[in-house]
């Protein structure tokens, strides 16, 4: 059977870490305290934490049901459980979601080597928030390095993924991600004796409800997909390399609690700093590389920290990206025929063409509009706030409705009673609270209610 000769996570540890590697990456310490800082803080930081809950643990729990079972890539999956051809739809929403996301994620990644660069040339960072903004805007608007870099990243996935997911991947996530955990620990409590501290802590912690408008509670659902690798099949693929012997819902329950911690930590730096040093937490999509090297700068040893977070950022981006085109590898792989070195020479291709334009938008082409916004812009909302919902929703509507109900039940599982009652409990989100909630919020935020 194909089955057997699929690729298998070695252990227990290296299932979690892989799929908290995916997880965790810039959604949660770029895209959450910029989107969080943009819509008013503590209130979308709520919402942010129920969608993860409610509506993420479900489609992941459908995700992991799918991918499991099937043991295939997104299109055969949904092929060999579906008859109709509708349903494999969703592996190219998912296919789609994936190179566009992989594309802009580039160049924001390819500004953190930037970065680390920078920690080892040892430029002086600049200590005010205008000189701060004026350095980081002189080099993401020229046209060479943010290319220069997003292309180098690209690279950089080609090497890890053309080794194949066991030697690379589970590797490089079973070491280097509890290390990340461990300096944003550090950098907070660094945060905590600012004197912005309060300030921002009450920004983080205390809502203020008058903020929720239906855009601030799609771009509340579109961070938790993101942040989560939800909707495009990520976790398909992935889980289809998972063994039998791994728990499910333990595992979703888990990569959902840890992915929110190093969000809200990340927020506990970032804002108590953006207060401190005078900065605007709705700056956008650079707060963080403005904000770091202003912390970075007052710390003993700042340098050594500096590239110290940059590269466990970088290597938190790659252990992320390499699960996005996994997606599209298996498909090259598993449905096309593809050997694995051509189908990812061709992902990572496309997404260097791509991403190219996305680096080039923040400078020369930053005239170039779709509907106002540039071509990074565009990307990130149409994945994040588009096409991961909704392939949420669908994979969620498949998992509650279509599926066997005894394919459901035989892979979550449950052990216990109480493990029982948390199945019925997802099974009851998956099939009515996660697709009725998607669509009334998506309606809602396009402004069709
Ligand atoms: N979840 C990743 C992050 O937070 C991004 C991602 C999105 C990864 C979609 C895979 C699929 O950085």
């Amino acid at each position: 059977m194909a089955q057997q000769k699929r690729a298998q996570f070695a252990t227990r540890l290296g299932v979690v870490a892989v799929t908290v590697g995916s997880a965790v990456g810039l959604g949660n310490i770029w895209r959450f305290p910029y989107e969080a800082g943009a819509h008013g803080g503590a209130a979308f930081i709520l919402l942010n934490l129920l969608f993860a809950f409610v509506i993420g643990v479900p489609v992941m729990c459908a995700e992991f049901i799918i991918g499991r079972h099937t043991g295939a890539d997104v299109r055969s999956a949904f092929r060999k459980l579906s008859r109709g051809k509708l349903w494999g739809c969703v592996g190219y929403i998912g296919i789609g979601a994936s190179i566009l996301i992989l594309s802009f994620y580039s160049v924001v990644a390819g500004w953190t080597m930037e970065y680390i660069y920078r920690s080892i040339a040892g430029f002086g960072a600049a200590h005010t928030a205008e000189a701060l903004h004026m350095q980081f805007d002189a080099f993401a608007t020229s046209n060479v390095r943010p290319v220069m870099w997003t292309l180098i990243f690209l690279a950089c996935n080609y090497f890890v993924l053309a080794r194949g997911v066991e030697k690379g991947i589970e590797r490089v996530s079973n070491v280097l991600m509890p290390m990340l955990f461990a300096i944003l620990v550090v950098f907070c409590i660094h945060s905590l004796f600012l004197p912005g501290a309060r300030e921002g802590l009450l920004f983080l912690f205390k809502p203020d409800f008058s903020q929720i408008t239906p855009r601030v509670v799609l771009s509340a659902m579109g961070q938790a997909f993101f942040s989560l690798s939800l909707g495009l099949g990520c976790l398909i693929t992935y889980s289809s390399y998972f063994s039998r012997e791994t728990p499910l819902m333990k595992t979703a329950m888990l990569t959902a609690s840890l992915d929110s911690l190093v969000a809200i930590l990340a927020g506990v730096i970032i804002f108590p700093a953006v207060f401190t040093y005078g900065q605007a937490p709705a700056a956008g999509p650079k707060l963080v590389f403005e904000v770091l090297p202003a912390i970075f700068s007052d710390m003993p040893f700042g340098q050594m920290w500096s590239l110290l977070f940059f590269l466990l950022l970088f290597i938190a981006s790659l252990t992320s990206t390499v699960s996005m085109s996994e997606i599209s590898i298996a498909w090259f792989c598993d449905d096309l025929g593809m050997k694995r070195r051509t189908a990812t020479a061709l992902n990572i291709g496309l997404a260097m063409v791509l991403g190219t334009l996305c680096a080039l938008s923040f400078g020369s082409l930053n005239d170039m509009r779709v509907f106002g916004l540039t071509l990074f812009d565009l990307f990130d909302y149409v994945s994040s706030n588009l096409l991961l919902p909704v392939g949420g929703m669908l994979i969620s509507i498949f998992a509650g409705w279509f599926l066997d109900r005894k394919v459901v039940r035989g892979e979550l599982a449950p052990s216990s009673a109480g493990g029982r009652a948390l199945m019925r409990t997802i099974v009851f989100c998956m099939r009515y609270v996660a697709p009725v909630c998607i669509l009334a919020v998506f309606l809602a935020g396009l402004g069709v209610f």
